[in-house]
């Protein structure tokens, strides 16, 4: 008897496949389709925290605000009713959980802590599961000075937990320079579990028409390799659980996270190319593969190709660098 069931930021999953937060999570229809076929769990579509401090700027005149970013994408909700947003966003976590019982994920996207935490604890009092933190720093800024952004990682982690008891996750960005280090130290933090990675706007360029084309939305299935390096360098490390996103397209991309150590893994393209079937048949193939190697539960398999911890990787890579590329002719 196969048992997927497993837990997620102290979450009781059913199995480890995870709606990731997208456009396909931002209404109770397509939630309640997503359970049907055997979510997990599902992470709602983001809140930006812009909407949140407009809604306090609309009522509250009197704040000011100290990020320049945040100032400024604030003017995209200039003339949007941002106030019913916020409530169909609450009265979309209570609706999910009267209905469902898989566990929902509220959902922040965030550059700051400025203002807006004290939301947390409205998403906490609808009902919902944990919250996942998309903490979205450019670090494109040339401003920005050595460890600001991940700094702000601290002070929003610091600010949120002042304000509700729900396990959250981050899901956060590949662009840190001592990516291990700086990542195990976070997961040090209060934090419940990590998303590796976040998918950033990456531009790419018209050269007929010479100018920037929004091309990239969705993941391609060769996209899997950063993540799944990450995990597997990370997952013995790691003070909290560690979740795989981007590029998980097929079971098999499935079954090589939760063998690099993953506790589960988040997916939206895939959902979008292949529609919400697709979950049963990642389930199905993850349920033969384990039957197949004498698997019955995700803990009897999981993370047993994670990288060791007593070894020396620094050099243990560069050999396997040098074999990998030294082959002459
Ligand atoms: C159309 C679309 C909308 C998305 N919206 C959000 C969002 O609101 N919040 C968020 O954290 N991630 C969002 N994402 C990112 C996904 O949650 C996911 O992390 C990313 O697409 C990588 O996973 P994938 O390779 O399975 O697509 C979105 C992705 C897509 C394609």
């Amino acid at each position: 008897m196969i048992d997927l069931s497993l837990k997620y930021m102290g979450l009781t999953l059913s199995n480890p496949i995870i709606a990731s937060s997208s456009g396909l999570t931002n209404s109770l229809d397509n939630i309640i389709k997503l359970a049907e076929n055997g979510v997990g769990a599902v992470v709602l579509q983001s809140l930006y925290e812009e909407e949140i401090v407009t809604e306090l700027k609309q009522n509250f005149r009197d704040i000011s605000l100290k990020n320049n970013v945040q100032t400024e994408s604030m003017n995209f909700y200039k003339n949007i009713n941002v106030e019913d947003t916020l409530t169909s966003y609450l009265s979309l976590i209570t609706n999910c959980k009267k209905r469902l019982k898989i566990p929902i994920i509220a959902s922040i996207n965030c550059i700051s802590s400025d203002y807006w935490p004290y939301f947390t604890e409205l998403i906490q009092k609808s009902g919902a599961d944990g919250l996942e933190l998309n903490i979205s720093i450019n670090t494109y800024d040339p401003n920005y000075k050595t460890n600001q952004s991940i700094e702000m990682y601290y002070k929003i982690i610091e600010a949120v937990k002042k304000h509700i008891t729900i396990p959250i996750a981050i899901k956060i960005s590949p662009f840190f320079s001592e990516i291990t280090s700086t990542l195990t130290k976070l997961s040090e933090t209060e934090i419940d579990g990590m998303v590796l990675f976040n998918k950033f706007y990456s531009p790419d360029i018209d050269i007929n028409k010479v100018k920037l084309i929004d091309d990239h939305k969705y993941s391609s299935e060769n996209d899997y390799s950063l993540p799944l390096r990450s995990i597997g360098v990370l997952s013995k490390r790691a003070h909290c659980d560690l979740s795989a996103s981007t590029g998980i397209h097929n079971s098999e991309v499935l079954i090589k996270m939760l063998l690099a150590g993953a506790k589960t893994v988040h997916i939206a393209s895939v959902l979008y190319k292949n529609g919400f079937e697709h979950l049963g048949k990642m389930r199905f193939e993850l349920e033969t593969w384990m039957k197949e190697h004498n698997y019955s539960t995700i803990n009897d398999f999981r993370g047993i190709l994670s990288q060791d911890v007593n070894i020396n990787q620094a050099a243990h890579s560069r050999v396997q660098f040098m074999q990998h590329y030294n082959e002459k002719g």
